[in-house]
């Protein structure tokens, strides 16, 4: 497990670090890293993700299996050119094949398999139209859901949104968003009436408001956010007087920064498609307004005041937060 800070974000810090310099690997938390319309049977992406890099896939029994990318043999990235063979992955360099659990099933040079050679088995799980791994060895809490979505009654949309530049700050910064309100008027001209935070256990937290939204939406628009990990968000909550839930999270993406996916679900009638166009644009609005912001903020001396309770609560949160880096997860699979 990587070194971590233990500081109040509340106090200043000095010589210029930032307590929030929290080394290399993410947070241990589900990440969406695809679209499951991206990965059809057969077909095998990759996707970089934290220190390190995961390759997705479909097996033909149709279930997503998702593990480290690099080949153990020499190190090719078995998302450009690997195949699916059956439920397994072939390497596209001299064909070691790996399946569930990560392990290798097959050298055809003839040579036997060593132990050592295993690649590190995310946990995947698929859930409208998103693809989501766990960073980490083991899932420390379950994925996000609506256990009462009907299909019948319900329309959901999974899509990434469009971000006008590279996002370069880590997921948790995101999501300081939610618990800052005081930015949602001043940045967004959203105002919150009323707003409550509940800790449920150490992954997850409530918080709940009200909020006129201003010229982004018509109606008010009553929110009761869950946070999952330090990256996700959960709502359920109406706007106009029409069901609006959603899920949206942020994933640490290497070179392409952080990304964020959403999920928005909307009752089966009249005008849904319309309704999920005008949040998708809605979000996308709202992070875009951020995203400046965000990508060039100095974290190293912070002057929080007592309304940002609820903000560097969650600023503590993140830095006593597990942290895993992928070389990390690739050796525990060697030792299993
Ligand atoms: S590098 Fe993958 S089989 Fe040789
Ligand atoms: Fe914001």
């Amino acid at each position: 497990m990587a070194a971590r800070a233990t500081a109040d974000p509340a106090e200043s810090t000095s010589g210029g670090r930032s307590i929030f310099d929290l080394g290399p690997g993410a947070h241990e938390c589900w990440y969406p890293v695809a679209l499951s319309a991206d990965v059809p049977k057969g077909k095998v992406v990759g996707r970089d993700i934290a220190d390190g890099r995961v390759v997705v896939y479909r097996g033909e029994d149709g279930v997503i299996r998702a593990m480290s990318a690099y080949c153990k043999h020499m190190g090719a990235d078995l998302s450009v050119g690997g195949e699916v063979v059956g439920n397994d992955i072939r390497c596209p360099f001299h064909h070691w094949s790996y399946g569930d659990g990560g392990d290798c099933k097959h050298i055809p040079a003839g040579d036997e398999i060593p132990k050592r050679a295993k690649l590190f088995e995310f946990a995947a799980r698929e859930q409208f139209g998103l693809i989501w791994v766990f960073f980490g060895k083991t899932p420390l809490y379950e994925l996000q859901t609506f256990e009462d979505f009907d299909e019948t009654k319900h329309v959901a949309r999974s899509f990434e949104v469009q971000l006008n530049d590279k996002l370069n700050c880590e997921p948790w910064m995101f999501t300081t968003n939610v618990y800052d309100i005081a930015h949602l008027r001043s940045l967004h001209g959203i105002n919150i009436v009323h707003s409550e935070v509940e800790e449920i256990d150490p992954y997850r937290s409530r918080m709940s408001w009200d909020a006129d939204l201003g010229d982004k939406g018509t109606g008010g628009l009553r929110m009761e956010i869950y946070v999952y990990g330090v990256n996700s968000l959960r709502n359920k909550g109406e706007q106009g007087g029409r069901l609006k839930w959603y899920i949206g999270a942020s994933v640490p993406s290497a070179r392409h920064g952080t990304k964020f996916f959403m999920t928005v679900i909307t009752t089966n009638e009249e005008g849904a498609e319309e309704f999920l166009d005008r949040q998708a644009a809605m979000h996308a609005q709202i992070m875009n307004e951020d995203l400046p912001v965000l990508n060039n903020m100095r974290l190293d001396e912070l002057l929080l005041l007592p309304s940002d309770r609820a903000l560097s609560r969650f600023m503590r949160s993140v830095l006593k937060y597990p942290r895993v880096t992928m070389k990390e997860l690739e050796r525990t699979a060697k030792m299993d």
